[in-house]
């Protein structure tokens, strides 16, 4: 896709982080947005700038752990502004675990795998069917992340597992749609190359009233990057970041040549994925700081 000129992005997790600079980077192409969200106040914060910015959006709440809410943010795009080419599948949060995982609260569980995947398969069920009907050049963007999908970090149990099986249903639905000789075009979106400077480590402030932890012991005390920051420089570390807008502008180019992989890494997670492979082909027993995060 080369003119993104009043073509419909659909955004979930649009009202923050890498979502909300996908917005602006589509709609600054001359996209017409629609945001899926729950962060109430972040949605109307993103409402008002897209707005000034004389970007044509809607932003709408949109809980993607259920089926009939993504059903309804479809009907919604379609009802503003027609036929839906582009869908990024983007909303995910971090549970905040750590420790053993064995400690861990099943609400903690439940909480990241109904976001991060079942938001994902929410969105596809919604979504496909709809682009695949339209039988044009389309995408279906899914926000995946290293930590998962390409290595293993050894701190984030639920989140890592939620990734690995986020990368596998994006591949897979790639596969899907070349089987088909479908016009709809699959990619893997990798927000990085550095930890992205977003609200995702403070992912509490959207956590469900059902699902609230209910158990101490996990408390990573990692609530922002800031914090991941301060805890880098106690061990004489300097962590680098990357703003979500690089991330976005990365994507856009990506989807510009309908690249099936939207990943910027560093040399050093390079070295890390090669580690990890040959870890694999020589049946090495895995060491985290070679092979992981
Ligand atoms: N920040 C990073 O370093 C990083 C790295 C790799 C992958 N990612 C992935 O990027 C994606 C976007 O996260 P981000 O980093 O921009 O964080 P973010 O917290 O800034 O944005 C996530 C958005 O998802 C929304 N959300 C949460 N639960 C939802 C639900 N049930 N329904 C609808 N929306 C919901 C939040 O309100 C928020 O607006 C996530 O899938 C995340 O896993 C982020």
């Amino acid at each position: 896709m080369q003119d993104f000129t009043d073509k419909v992005a659909v955004i979930t997790g649009g009202a923050s982080g890498v979502g909300r600079s996908l917005a602006f980077a589509l709609g600054r192409r001359g996209a017409q947005i629609v945001i899926g969200d729950v962060d109430s106040a972040a949605m109307e914060q993103v409402s008002a700038d897209l707005e000034a910015e004389g970007i044509r959006a809607v932003v709408a709440h949109c809980d993607v752990t259920q089926l009939e809410s993504l059903n309804s943010l479809a009907d919604e795009a379609e009802k503003a502004f027609g036929a839906i080419h582009l869908m990024f599948a983007n909303a995910g949060i971090g549970a905040g675990e750590s420790g053993a995982m064995w400690d861990y609260s099943d609400k903690d569980w439940q909480w990241c795998l109904n976001v991060n995947l079942w938001g994902v398969i929410n969105s596809i069920k919604a979504f496909m069917p709809r682009l695949v009907a339209l039988d044009e050049p389309t995408h279906f963007v899914i926000t995946g992340s290293g930590n998962g999908a390409l290595l293993v970090y050894p701190d984030q149990p639920i989140y890592t597992a939620t990734k690995a099986a986020v990368h596998t249903i994006t591949e897979n639905l790639h596969y899907q749609v070349q089987a088909g000789n479908l016009k709809v075009k699959v990619s893997a979106l990798f927000p990085g190359p550095h930890i992205v400077d977003t609200g995702l480590f403070n992912s509490g402030r959207v956590r469900p009233e059902a699902l609230q932890k209910d158990s101490k012991g996990n408390e990573s005390g990692i609530n922002s990057v800031d914090d991941m920051k301060r805890m880098a420089a106690e061990y004489g570390i300097e962590l680098q970041t990357t703003h979500p807008d690089e991330v976005a502008e990365m994507a856009v180019e990506g989807l510009m040549q309908d690249a099936f992989w939207l990943l910027k890494t560093t040399a050093e997670t390079d070295a890390k994925i090669r580690a990890r492979t040959e870890m694999i082909m020589n049946r090495t027993t895995p060491v985290p700081d070679q092979v992981g995060g």
